[in-house]
């Protein structure tokens, strides 16, 4: 089992798809391990998305993610990274397969409903930073 970490963006959250969207995890049969609803502050946004700075989008992103509450999610399954990346669908609208949340919900670049972690490493550094309370999954 492997976990990842998911957003679910302010966009979605006014747009009330927090409920098709997890319903969505729910239905494949992907636990939920963790989940909370927070306002993110200034700190949390920039070293969330730390990998992103200095490209033309990173400041419209960050005062993006500040600008409502959001969803934080750890979610647990099999290749939980890559199972989920797949079912948020891609970044670039036309890319976005329908049957993905971002295929079927949205066709903005920018408020594109939800984050997904992309790699394994990168879902460790995130759950870490957004569940410093969150214990470590036991080795098996
Ligand atoms: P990225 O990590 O490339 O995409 P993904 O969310 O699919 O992992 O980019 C992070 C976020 O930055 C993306 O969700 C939306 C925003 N972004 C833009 O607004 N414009 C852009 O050109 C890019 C590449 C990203
Ligand atoms: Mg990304």
């Amino acid at each position: 089992m492997e976990r990842t970490f998911v957003m679910i963006k302010p966009d979605a959250v006014r747009r009330k798809l927090v409920g098709e969207i997890i319903r969505r995890f729910e239905v494949r049969g992907i636990d939920i391990i963790a989940i909370k609803m927070l306002t993110v502050s200034q700190e949390l946004a920039e070293k969330h998305y730390a990998v992103h700075q200095g490209k033309p989008f990173y400041a419209p992103l960050v005062e993006f993610v500040v600008s409502g509450p959001v969803v934080a999610m750890v979610l647990e399954a099999d290749d939980a990274v890559r199972l989920a990346r797949n079912m948020i669908g891609a970044l670039k609208p036309s890319d976005a397969m329908p049957g993905t949340i971002r295929g079927d919900l949205t066709t903005d670049t920018q408020r594109n409903l939800i984050h997904g972690a992309d790699s394994p490493e990168t879902a460790a550094a995130e759950i870490a930073l957004w569940f410093p309370e969150l214990q470590e999954p036991a080795e098996s």
